[in-house]
């Protein structure tokens, strides 16, 4: 899972069966986190609702939006030179006599606000994450020419007023999906833009979650990821009348009939609590795979970074995990390059991959946000000695997910099939561990989980035969 892919999503779902005929037509390009892919699937719901069609096609569309992401230095301004391309389209559809909205949404949405709308005149709404279900009434706002900036916090009501996507709408997305649990987060790591563009930490209710999964499952989804920034930070009032945390709430979900698989993504070290490591025991819906990021095996630095917790309360609770969970792989982010990071420091996060052994991982060079305490730090580490970090760092990451995906060769795995491969009479699914395995199989195994032998291992992928 590419966490920081460029997605065009799912622009095929047909319209739902309560909707009007869709007479209008929306391109939606996601940036950024699977928070926002997402995200983009919700506001694809609510235009439905409101006669939308979604297009890949950014040229037929009456409305484009840009579903932002503000993690990166630069994003804003790629949001920028994108939105000149895109004044040149709606500047060649006003020739013709047509019209075409444009929105900025997403986390540079939420940072920039009002800032967006005057460089780009181009822009007629800029929406923040947490007002998608007002999309229909803002637009209609913006359709007279006024410029509408919408970016007020207030999540709760986001979750309430979410869209209910058709059976077909859901199917077409195909059999995994994601359920948000959560959004916001209130840890405030140093380098980190997600506090100020998500907001506070809110979680989802029970109820809510329940029965979205439900309907998910009862359209066909196998496979569900609940997301969140801090995800294992999740809690709410349990049907039990406890105060429920997120290993509570994998047992709940694990009874719906029809999910097969749970992930969820992404962890933060210090909301591992023990019911959510006896999940990892005692499910065996919940997938051995865990996005774990520690960001820096240096005690100096996870400090400057406000982690909260050391490298050694990293590999005790790792310790305890692999005990619950022997068949586990982790994955995790990391960050070269932090303000204050020496050479001993950069060997230190060396060593803490080197012991862990990940199954995969990504990994960045620091990128000073405005407006976090990060961006502000004396000793910033010169760009030359980031990229020489980064290179050294996933070399070895790289050879670590090699080594993992060569261990499973002659090994028998269960494969979901998700999609068609890319050669004839093939099928693309995932592992338990999510690399995606290709497997010469018949299309009616869409949909279901099958025994796989592997036999071949690449870089990012497997092969394997059904047995
Ligand atoms: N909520 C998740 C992910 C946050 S963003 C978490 O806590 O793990 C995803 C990753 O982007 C982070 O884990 C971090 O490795 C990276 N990242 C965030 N801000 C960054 C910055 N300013 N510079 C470089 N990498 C950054
Ligand atoms: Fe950002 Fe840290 Fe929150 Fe993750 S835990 S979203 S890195 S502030
Ligand atoms: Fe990017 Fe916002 Fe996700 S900043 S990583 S899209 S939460």
């Amino acid at each position: 899972m590419d966490n920081f892919a460029t997605t065009e999503t799912n622009q095929e779902n047909s319209a739902d069966t309560k909707a009007p005929e869709a007479t209008r037509k929306v391109f939606i390009k996601t940036y950024g986190c699977q928070m926002n892919v997402y995200d983009s699937d919700r506001m694809n719901d609510a235009l439905t609702t409101d006669g939308y069609a979604p297009t890949q096609n950014m040229e037929e569309a009456d409305l484009v939006i840009l579903n932002t992401c503000h993690i990166r230095e630069k994003a804003a301004e790629k949001v920028y030179s994108e939105l000149g391309r895109i004044r040149k389209l709606k500047e060649d559809k006003a020739k013709d006599g047509k019209q075409m909205m444009v929105s900025v949404a997403g986390c540079v949405a939420q940072a920039e606000g009002a800032e967006i709308s005057r460089r780009a005149p181009v822009v007629d709404l800029v929406v923040g994450p947490q007002s998608y279900h007002r999309l229909p009434e803002l637009l209609n706002r913006a359709s007279n020419g006024s410029k509408v900036v919408e970016t007020e916090f207030d999540i709760q009501e986001k979750f309430k007023h979410l869209a209910t996507p058709s059976k077909e709408a859901v199917r077409k997305r195909g059999v995994t999906a994601f359920v948000t649990v959560q959004e916001g987060c209130d840890k405030f790591c140093t380098f980190c833009v997600v506090p100020y563009t998500r907001g506070a930490e809110v979680s989802r209710s029970v109820e809510q979650i329940v029965s979205e999964t439900k309907r998910l499952a009862a359209a066909g989804v196998r496979e569900v990821t609940l997301l969140g920034q801090n995800v294992n930070g999740w809690h709410g009032a349990g049907s039990d009348g406890r105060e429920w945390g997120l290993g509570e709430l994998l047992f709940e979900l694990a009874k719906i009939d029809g999910i097969d698989r749970l992930r969820y993504t992404t962890s933060h070290p210090r909301d591992m609590d023990d019911a959510l490591i006896a999940a990892h025991r005692d499910l065996d819906i919940l997938m051995p795979y865990l996005h774990l990021p520690v960001q820096s095996g240096a005690d100096s630095v996870l400090k400057a970074m406000n982690r909260k917790h050391t490298r050694d309360d990293y590999f005790r609770l790792l310790d305890r995990i692999r005990e619950a969970r022997p068949d586990i792989a982790l994955s995790g982010d990391f960050i070269v390059g932090f303000p204050g990071e020496t050479d001993q420091d950069f060997a230190d996060t060396m060593d803490l991959i080197e012991r862990v052994k990940y199954g995969s991982a990504f990994s960045f060079k620091f990128s000073p946000r405005p407006g976090t305490p990060g961006a502000l730090m004396e000793d910033q580490v010169e760009e030359a000695v980031k990229s020489e970090r980064l290179a050294a760092l996933q070399g070895l990451l790289s050879q670590q997910q090699k080594d993992f995906n060569a261990s499973l060769v002659g090994k028998t795995i269960d494969v979901l099939f998700e999609k068609q491969g890319r050669q004839e009479g093939q099928m693309a699914g995932r592992s338990p561990w999510l690399q995606p395995v290709h497997v010469a199989a018949p299309a009616q195994l869409f949909g279901e989980i099958a025994s796989v032998k592997v036999v071949a291992a690449g870089a990012n992928s497997l092969e394997g035969e059904l047995v």
